[in-house]
């Protein structure tokens, strides 16, 4: 299938108040047509900045950007306008415009898409039967749930028949269940109307829900990629690692920490749905040691599931040694916990807190993107 994103060793730096930011120091990457491509990281790794230069509301400091195959990292005037039109965002913000009605919104996409003002009522109620949303034509954005907003922000996104729709976060101001309907939606989109989806998010739950490919950004540069189960299951990358941890997390209750039995506490990782039982009932028996199995859980990554076991094993010294040996031989996945780590595991909730990256995220990022919108459309 032929790409229909490429971006050449692209870099982009900020220069501040005499210092540089170089936010995007060097990707390459292509998307394929049709595809849900995904960007993970944590907050600061450049990633709204990457997503950004492909539809030029961010130029690359250096390195090129093609969309199905034409070099456009230049275009600007007519050109970019109309490059702007084959390409749909969203935002984590939504930005409606609060004075226009829902209808007005889309209607403002079409106006900029120079669409005949005789077409738009009837591309309106197309564009919002799409989303489910026909009944709120003439509601005001105040009126409508953050999920309808961003139903209202994609059927905008889509005025225009655009062939990419980017979404920066798409889903990260919404609560689980808003959440698990917008990627619904953003899937048959993808999927009936063949749209190529790049969508950025620090959370590994949608990730794992709609990505086909997945590029993970660290520091500037994609630092490991692939399709999203085989990153994953077997992430490689110590920021894979520690995105897939941090997310899988290790749900035991902090308050059993102090009574669990004795031993070495492991966590097992395996593909498929496949039972780890035998294989632990016959490594305490070959090598007479104890296993309390303490949690076990499926994780699926699209249709793909990654089993999750955690137990403690105990016995002598050379025996406990070849059982874990044994057990690491036959997994996916073999990681010993600590302790203490397990007693902190409360703590971790949203991958995005940990704040690894150092920088943080830009403040008020929604409304940046509206402003620069407007100031690269005019
Ligand atoms: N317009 C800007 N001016 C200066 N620095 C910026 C600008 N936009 C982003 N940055 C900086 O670039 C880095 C990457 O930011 P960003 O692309 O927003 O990361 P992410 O989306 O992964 O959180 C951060 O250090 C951020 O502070
Ligand atoms: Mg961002």
């Amino acid at each position: 299938m032929a790409d229909v994103i490429e971006l050449r060793d692209v870099r982009v730096s900020f220069h501040e108040r005499g210092t540089v930011v170089d936010a995007v120091r060097g990707v390459s990457l292509s998307v394929r047509k049709g595809e849900v491509f995904g960007i993970v990281g944590f907050s600061g790794a450049g990633k709204s900045t990457l997503v950004r230069t492909i539809n030029l509301l961010e130029r690359p400091t250096s390195g090129r950007v093609l969309i199905d195959g034409e070099d456009v990292t230049d275009v600007r005037g007519a050109g970019l306008r109309a490059l702007r039109r084959r390409i749909g965002f969203v935002f984590q913000g939504f930005n409606l415009v609060g004075n226009l009605t829902v209808a007005r919104n889309i209607q403002f996409a079409l106006k900029a898409g120079g669409r005949d003002r005789k077409d738009w009522s009837r591309r309106t109620h197309d564009l919002l039967r799409l989303v489910g949303l026909d009944e709120k034509f003439d509601s005001y954005p105040s009126g409508l749930s953050g999920g309808q907003k961003q139903r209202v922000a994609i059927a905008r996104a889509l005025a225009n028949d655009p062939e990419i729709l980017l979404c920066d976060e798409a889903t990260s101001a919404l609560d689980l269940e808003t959440t698990e309907e917008i990627l619904g939606l953003l899937k048959r989109i993808n999927r009936t109307l063949g749209i190529t989806i790049v969508f950025i998010t620090h959370q590994l739950d949608v990730a794992k829900r709609i990505f086909d490919h997945v590029a993970v950004m660290e520091h500037g540069v994609i630092v490991e990629q692939g399709d999203t189960f085989d990153v994953f299951s077997q992430p490689a990358h110590p920021t894979t690692q520690a995105l897939v941890n941090r997310y899988l997390g290790i749900s035991i209750p902090p308050q059993l920490v102090p009574s669990l039995p004795e031993g070495t506490v492991v966590e097992l990782r395996y593909r498929g749905e496949g039972a780890l039982e035998p294989l632990i009932s016959e490594v305490a028996r070959r090598f007479d040691v104890s296993i309390n199995v303490l949690h076990a859980r499926v994780e699926y990554f699209g249709s793909h599931a990654i089993g999750i076991l955690i137990v403690v094993v105990d016995g002598p010294g050379n025996s406990l040694t070849a059982a874990l040996d044994e057990l690491r031989a036959h997994v996916l996945g073999y990681r010993e916990l600590d302790r203490g780590d397990l007693a902190r595991v409360g703590d971790m909730g949203d991958i995005d807190r940990g704040g690894r990256a150092g920088n943080g995220g830009r403040a008020g990022e929604g409304m940046d993107d509206v402003a620069s919108t407007e100031e690269d459309e005019s």
